[in-house]
């Protein structure tokens, strides 16, 4: 084995085979992998259960018709699980990976959690709760798509804020497997747009219009 616990990332050591296998050494520990699993999980989660209520609608038939707000606590303890579990694997794995001078990193760090906290919230804003959180599996769909506050510029606002917060807290800590959660978080979230939530919306739009037509 033998591989370097940390690293000072120069434009020569990020291009050593010492660097891969750093990379590798750091993946292949307990905490990454239970965080990265976390992060698997709660996106399985909520494509799931929106699934689940979109071809049942069992969740409002059994809690009413408020049923969209407690699915929306759900998802949201279920994140705030899945965060408890990034900073076990982050925290304990800080200055593996010096970037910066120590004040500019926690400077920085905080800055961007915070940036990607208040796009969530001006997501939030924007979409609602009912929105934000699977409504449209519930049956509350929108007129028409949204297309003012964060996505003006950009198509999913809230993945890029979640991503953000968590490369802020990999700077803050200047942790190789903060930076390693932070690009398997996006790739996760790109996944599930991709293959999973679109496919789903697009599906629920396109059989309301053919309910409109008959
Ligand atoms: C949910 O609803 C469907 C019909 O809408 C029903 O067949 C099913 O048994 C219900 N219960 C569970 C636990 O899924």
């Amino acid at each position: 084995m033998g591989a370097p616990t940390s690293f000072e990332a120069t434009l020569q050591s990020v291009q050593s085979p010492e660097f891969i296998e750093f990379i590798w050494h750091s993946i292949n520990t307990p905490a990454c992998q239970i965080a990265m699993i976390s992060m698997i999980l709660h996106v399985a989660n909520y494509n799931i259960t929106a699934r689940y209520e979109y071809g049942t609608h069992n969740f409002t038939k059994w809690i009413g018709p408020k049923a969209i707000y407690f699915y929306a606590v759900y998802l949201v303890l279920s994140a705030l699980v899945r965060d408890h579990f990034i900073h076990l694997a982050v925290a304990p794995n800080a200055g593996t990976f010096i970037l910066f001078p120590a004040t500019i990193a926690t400077g920085l760090g905080a800055f961007c959690f915070v940036a990607g906290a208040l796009l969530n919230l001006w997501t939030l804003k924007s979409l609602g709760v009912k929105g934000m959180y699977n409504g449209d599996s519930f049956g509350f769909l929108f007129d028409a798509p949204v297309t003012d506050g964060p996505y003006q510029y950009m198509s999913d606002p809230q993945y890029v804020g979640t991503t953000l917060s968590l490369v802020g807290t990999a700077i803050y800590y200047q942790s190789i497997i903060g930076y390693i959660l932070a690009a398997d978080m996006y790739i996760i979230f790109w996944v599930s747009v991709m293959f999973f939530e679109g496919p789903h919306m697009n599906r629920i739009y396109s059989e309301k219009d053919k309910k409109k037509i008959e």
